[in-house]
């Protein structure tokens, strides 16, 4: 015998031959199979005489177990198979030898037992004498090799079983507690218009900022003139030029880059932040071609879409309040962003004049508002979220400075900010929120905006991965890293239409490594990414019509003037404010969009969609929501045409 091949004794041989049976409740045959082997023994000798012992004792093994299972049931003679099987096959041979007997009973109309497999292999007599007839050792062999195989295959299948189980039980739990039903949304609806109403009132107010953005004219066509944007607030940086050629020639010719933002610069310096965006501007402006002419006497005015909370001070001027999405140049907060950016542009030797700050929320809605009158709301539903809204001046309490002569004033929401107790609120929100840049801020926003979506998919499945193995053991280390799950990628395996969903299956490679999932286990990802995906969107969507009821067009009163609710009076459903006839004409309202998440994100677009006809029911007909590409960058510098210093006539 070849020592060197033969398999190594079980540890659990071992220590049975040492300590006998390990329970005193197993049947006796396993108890003298055990008695007298000496486990320390190592001779050649001793495992030739352990290889058939072995055999002896595993079919006695099946032997006591087949006769415990007929007399104690499955739970009885478990822990039995258990000690000499591993757990993980264990039950799938139950399930094996049960089917194995019942076959053999219809055959043979008795019990085999094991014991007359190895007998008959020896060509002995039967050692249980009350067999009739010795059975063909071939087709004894061959059914244990079928059931062995079998046992392995339906171990299997129980153990992924067994883990869909679990992964389904976290699914159903987070499912639940994402549920938007519409009773929910109303109230996340009329929560939004109650702290609309509180964060005008008084600063601080409301966790929503409601922020006067010193825009009291938006653009109307009149504009002429060349006029630049440089666009800062998500992954990307852009510079842009305009001609603008006025009611007949409109944008005559435009021209934009686009650069991604270096990661480090977003958590450097502002000196270094502001510099690079200087660079790029200058460069651009350097690069210019015939097409794009200045009037004579005409200065570059430039429109700054700066996408983060800033508390203006003029409508060319304003302190950063906090960092969003990624973003950590501590020593810019408090900062003028202007005053910043324009040194930025003078250490360089050009002249320019910043004309107009703006949110991207406010320049998406001056880009729609440019080419439709009907343009009320501006909307950003991208790596961040926001909307901005025109309101009437009046209703800004808060607002210290005269009341513009067009009675109007655009305000900068920065919903992302927007809190409720009726908000869906998980553990995976809780999570991400606590390892974010800005823990206990823009909480609206981790449940809506790209830079976050993906991310609240990884939490879930790191929570299956890690207590159902669904993704095998140990969980994939890039599973466990925060924003690993980019929202792009999670758009793709949710908009997997294949049968087998390999598209699933290629991204969960791709990003974790992570090989051979079921079709089932990829459904159950799907499933996830659906819930994330339409939790966010249904509160997109509460919060478009939040501001619709605000300003009296959510269709749930008498089209015109309405008479106005105080926020004291007034109930939960009742607010609306004192709507200024030109502002219903048609009764028709567009809300400007923009943002990669609705623009890319199909599922998610049509998920807001149906919820806003759901809230707003027959009301939804004078509603349109019209994507705006791109709109923030035009509509800056379509505010810097409105507001330029030098105005072409
Ligand atoms: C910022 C907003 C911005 C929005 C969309 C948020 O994180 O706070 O100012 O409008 O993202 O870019």
């Amino acid at each position: 015998m070849d020592i060197g091949r033969f398999p190594k004794l079980p540890v659990r041989i071992r220590w049975q031959a040492d300590h006998q049976a390990p329970c005193s409740a197993f049947p006796s045959c396993w108890q003298d199979i055990g008695r007298g082997q000496t486990g320390s023994d190592d001779s050649p000798r001793f495992y030739k005489k352990w290889k058939l012992d072995w055999m002896d004792r595993g079919c006695c093994w099946m032997d006591e177990y087949i006769s415990c299972l007929g007399a104690r049931g499955f739970e009885m003679s478990r822990p039995l198979l258990m000690s000499f099987i591993a757990k993980s096959v264990c039950v799938g041979v139950h399930v094996c030898v049960c089917v194995l007997l019942c076959l053999e009973v219809k055959r043979a109309g008795s019990i085999p037992t094991f014991t007359r497999l190895r007998a008959g292999r020896k060509g002995l007599e039967p050692i249980d004498g009350n067999v009739s007839g010795a059975w063909p050792w071939r087709m004894r062999s061959r059914r244990a090799a079928a059931c062995a195989a079998a046992a392995v295959i339906v171990s299997r299948r129980l153990k992924v079983r067994s883990q869909k189980c679990t992964a389904r039980k976290i699914l159903l739990e987070f499912q639940e507690a994402c549920y938007t039903p519409l009773a929910r949304l109303r109230q996340v609806v009329d929560a939004m218009a109650v702290e609309m109403h509180a964060g005008l009132v008084s600063e601080g107010g409301s966790k929503l900022k409601m922020l006067p953005t010193y825009i009291d004219r938006l653009p109307d066509g009149h504009e002429r003139g060349l006029y630049y944007a440089v666009d800062l607030g998500g992954t990307n940086f852009r510079v842009l030029r305009v001609q603008l050629g006025g009611l007949e020639g409109r944008v005559i010719k435009q021209e934009y880059e686009e650069v991604a933002i270096p990661p480090e610069l977003m958590l450097g310096t502002s000196e270094q932040l502001f510099d690079f965006i200087a660079k790029e501007l200058v460069s651009f402006v350097a690069r210019e071609g015939q097409d794009f002419r200045l009037h004579a006497g005409q200065n570059r005015e430039i429109g700054f879409t700066f996408s983060f909370p800033v508390k203006q001070t003029a409508v060319n001027s304003g302190t950063l309040l906090q960092w969003t999405k990624g973003f950590k140049v501590n020593d810019a907060v408090g900062e003028d962003v202007v005053a910043a950016l324009q040194r930025g542009i003078e250490r360089r030797g050009y002249k320019m004049r910043i004309a107009a700050l703006v949110n991207d929320t406010v320049g998406t809605l001056a880009g729609g508002r440019y080419w439709n009158n009907d343009v009320m709301i501006g909307v950003i539903l991208g790596t961040g979220t926001n909307a901005c809204y025109v309101e009437r001046a009046e209703a800004v309490s808060k607002w210290a400075g005269d009341i513009p002569k067009s009675g109007e004033m655009v305000i900068n929401m920065e919903w992302g900010n927007f809190w409720s107790s009726h908000l869906p609120r998980t553990y995976v929100d809780e999570s991400l929120d606590n390892e974010s840049l800005n823990p206990g801020e823009y909480g609206f926003e981790k449940m809506i905006s790209g830079m976050y979506l993906g991310d609240c998919v990884r939490r879930v499945l790191v929570r299956m991965a890690q207590e159902a193995c669904i993704f095998g053991t140990p969980v994939p280390h890039k599973l466990l890293e925060a924003f690993s799950l980019m929202t792009p990628d999670m758009s793709k395996m949710h908009h997997d239409d294949s049968s087998d969903l390999k598209v699933v299956a290629e991204v969960l490679k791709r990003v974790y490594g992570i090989q051979n999932t079921t079709v089932g286990i990829r459904k159950i990802v799907v499933a996830v990414c659906d819930t994330v995906c339409q939790r966010g969107a249904r509160l997109a969507a509460a919060g478009i019509v939040g501001i619709l009821k605000k300003i009296g067009r959510d269709g749930s009163a008498a089209n015109g003037v309405i008479k106005r609710n105080t926020f004291e009076q007034s109930d939960m459903n009742g607010f609306h404010d004192e709507v200024p006839v030109h502002y219903t004409s048609g009764g028709r309202t567009v809300v400007a969009m923009d943002g990669g998440l609705y623009e890319h994100y199909t599922k998610f677009r049509n998920y807001m969609q149906e919820a806003v006809v759901e809230l707003l029911g027959e009301g939804s007909k004078n509603v349109v929501i019209e994507l705006s590409k791109d709109g923030s960058g035009i509509g800056a510098a379509l505010l810097a045409a409105s507001h330029a210093e030098y105005v072409i006539s």
